[in-house]
């Protein structure tokens, strides 16, 4: 298996007497894909600031292969850096703008040649040497730009939201490429992201943040179907959350009823917060149910429908094929494995009620406007 090649340890980054990270620990593997991902302002810009020896932290120490790099500066590091607003030089062709760190190399014309041919034909531009910058879309020229980058081969490349300037449709055609390019190129790439679902889709490993600190490490997959808790489960996906008890192992009990689910390890009694997928409900005959509410809302979203539905004035979200009118009295029933259940933590109470659907949405469009004008 891959090695270890970058590692954080007790990181910790002040202004003034603002912790922005908080005794952060990580490790990074030889050419793997490893995102940051959090809500704005947890960390991520800083943590990537670090590795690339733009800044330094606070207290903590910076290891790049096995070998203490706290002082060394950026210049001096096998990585290089993407960040979202590209910067290309619009008086320079694309092959320029490539060359421009193996010209300041001073390395021979024929090979900046053959290394500025190469990294256009990685980033899927052969041949556009030539071209003007302006005669570019936004997603050709953030590829120039990663062009710009691996033209240097570093280790590792750095990048920050590299995407978040593009619309939506080419934000996710980029995603496959830039997951395609690093394959191929065979390189660590550290990426920063608030997009859940890009995470999701590039990682071989994702590091969800909050406030400065690490909230869970894993692969997409343990992300997704395994929260550690109520703010993972909140930020990765839609999830409804649900105080509950663990009267003993594989029996969860919630609205003073007992269900049955794979989780286990937990004291006799023990409170815990119940996280329920959207797409784990099944809508039954009102008898058949589980437990029975009222449809409160629906909003058809093409594949499927959102439906919101009051249990006992807790709100719960199903995405469901089925259509129940608002008003409707329904049944529920939930598969043992469609349960997940986590630990309290400090999260507990504060993410997973549906009340605010509505809003929420509203929140999440602010949130893509917002990115518009970056
Ligand atoms: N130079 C700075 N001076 C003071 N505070 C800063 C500075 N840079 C970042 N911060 C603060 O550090 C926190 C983390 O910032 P950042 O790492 O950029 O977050 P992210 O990239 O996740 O949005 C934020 O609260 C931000 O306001
Ligand atoms: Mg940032």
């Amino acid at each position: 298996m891959s090695k270890e090649l970058i590692r954080l340890t007790d990181c910790v980054v002040k202004y003034d007497d603002e912790v922005v990270l908080d005794r952060l620990n990580l490790y990074i593997n030889d050419k793997e894909f490893l995102t940051l991902l959090g809500p704005s302002g947890c960390g991520k810009t800083t943590t990537l600031r670090i590795i690339g020896g733009f800044q330094k932290p606070t207290s903590g120490d910076v290891f790049f292969d096995g070998k203490r790099i706290n002082d060394l500066p950026p210049h001096k590091r096998k990585v290089n850096t993407v960040f979202q607003k590209y910067a290309l030089f619009t008086h320079m062709n694309i092959f320029e703008n490539v060359a421009f760190g193996l010209r300041i190399q001073k390395r021979p014309e024929k090979e900046i040649e053959q290394r500025v041919e190469e990294a256009l034909e990685l980033v899927n531009l052969p041949g556009y040497g030539k071209r003007s910058v302006d005669s570019l879309s936004g997603g050709q020229q953030q590829r120039v730009a990663i062009a710009r980058a691996i033209v240097n081969r570093p280790q590792v490349l750095l990048l920050d939201e590299p995407l978040g300037a593009l619309d939506l449709k080419l934000r996710k055609d980029m995603q496959v490429e830039l997951k395609k390019i690093q394959q191929q190129v065979g390189i660590t790439f550290i990426y920063v992201t608030h997009d859940q679902e890009e995470a999701l889709t590039m990682s071989d490993t994702v590091v969800v943040m909050d406030k400065g600190n690490i909230q869970q490490i894993g692969t997409p997959q343990d992300i997704y179907n395994e929260p550690k808790n109520a703010f993972v489960a909140d930020f990765i996906g839609e999830s409804n959350i649900i105080d509950g008890t663990m009267p003993e192992d594989r029996v969860v009990r919630m609205y003073g009823k007992k269900f049955a689910c794979l989780d286990g390890g937990f004291a006799p009694g023990e409170a815990v917060d119940v996280v329920i997928r959207p797409e784990d409900i099944d809508i039954v005959p009102v008898e058949q149910g589980q437990l029975t509410g009222t449809v409160t809302e629906v909003t058809f979203k093409g594949m499927h429908y959102d439906i919101i539905v009051d249990f006992q004035g807790f709100k719960w979200l199903i995405q469901t094929t089925d259509y129940s009118p608002v008003g409707a009295r329904i049944g529920v029933k939930i598969d043992p494995d469609g349960f997940h259940i986590m630990k309290k933590s400090r999260y507990s109470g504060m993410f997973g009620d549906y009340s605010s659907y509505s809003s929420e949405y509203d929140e999440l469009n602010e949130d893509t406007e917002a990115d518009d004008e970056e």
